[in-house]
């Protein structure tokens, strides 16, 4: 994987983590550093909540020193308000980051997002704006469309980020229509590395590190971003095929579990859905899958992820 370098921050590689809401907690970023992410982005925070100082909202753009370099993203339509959010955190983050690609109803309603995709000269103002405000340097993560996939509205858009002033091009070419369905089409990653200067970092469908060669390979892209396929497996930044036992995942999970308490995110609830996604894949996992649904305390949890060790060790 080649270097990659955003403004002024010098990545080790450029395998990042995307941004993955209700997912990659600072606890979940934390292990993937430690298992290879070169950089790792937070979950899309509201910038109107954190200027309005909510603490549910501040939270979620906590980080801590262990998971640097990492990056915060935020929505918004407002570039000052962007702005102003974006400042307010830029001490805790070494690379701000501005969704213009989320397709959820409740953020297109505010004209943040995918809704930004429909207004070029918004996203100028954004992107200057924000740039102003920070002295950290600022990315950019866009989709290829809202309904219709189109290159040459992607390049347009492209453009206009990168004479604003981002540092960092992210592109995940599907539309906002699609969701997280059908292909990415890396040709739109590959077309607009063509027009900018500044690094394009490829994202979507990437399932393994080989895919993640590939898009490298194929489009010419300075960095990757993986997805889907990070959630339950930090692994995947080990950069290697082979297949984890059920005894080293678990001690992940563990040290995952320690990392939550620490910063005090347990909800079992929550450890409960992510148990599922790190203990994908083994035999056993729709029994697995189906107590855990009834699992209502660490200890509990604990249990029966040694109770299936047995089950996989087959003893
Ligand atoms: C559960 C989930 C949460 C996501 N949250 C965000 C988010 O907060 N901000 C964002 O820009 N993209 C978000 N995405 C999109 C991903 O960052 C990424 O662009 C997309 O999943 C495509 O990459 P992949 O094919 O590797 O999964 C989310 C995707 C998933 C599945």
């Amino acid at each position: 994987m080649a270097n990659l370098k955003i403004g002024n921050i010098q990545l080790k590689e450029g395998l990042l983590l995307a941004p993955l809401a209700g997912i990659n907690d600072i606890a979940f970023r934390r292990i993937c550093v430690e298992h290879g992410a070169s950089l790792v982005y937070t979950g899309m925070v509201n910038a109107n909540a954190l200027v309005r100082g909510n603490k549910a909202t501040k939270k979620l753009a906590q980080t801590c020193d262990e998971e640097r370099p990492v990056g915060i993203q935020m929505f918004g339509s407002n570039p000052e308000t962007l702005a102003k959010a974006a400042k307010l955190v830029q001490d805790q983050a070494d690379v701000i980051d501005i969704n213009m690609g989320c397709p959820d109803k409740n953020v297109i309603k505010q004209g943040a997002g995918s809704a930004l995709l429909k207004r070029p000269k918004r996203i100028g103002e954004i992107v200057n704006s924000v740039k102003k405000a920070i002295g950290v340097p600022l990315t950019v993560k866009i989709r290829s469309g809202v309904e219709v996939s189109s290159i040459e509205d992607t390049i347009k858009i492209a453009k206009i980020i990168e004479e604003n002033g981002a540092d960092a091009l992210i592109l995940h070419p599907r539309t906002a229509m699609q969701g997280g369905s059908g292909v990415a089409d890396w040709n739109v990653i590959k077309e607009v590395k063509e027009y900018l200067s500044i690094p394009v970092i490829g994202n979507g469908g990437i399932k393994n590190i080989s895919d993640a060669k590939s898009m490298m390979k194929e489009t010419g892209c300075d960095g990757v971003m993986i997805g889907t396929a990070a959630m339950g497996n930090p692994f995947i930044f080990e950069k290697t095929e082979k297949k984890k036992t059920y005894e080293e995942i678990k001690e992940t999970f563990y040290r995952y579990l320690e990392y939550a308490k620490h910063y005090e995110i347990e909800n079992i609830f929550y450890l409960r859905m992510q148990a599922q996604l790190f203990f994908k894949g083994f035999h056993s996992a729709a029994l697995f899958r189906k107590d855990m649904g009834y699992v209502d305390s660490i200890e509990e949890l604990k249990k029966l992820i040694e109770l299936n060790l047995g089950f996989n060790l087959g003893i």
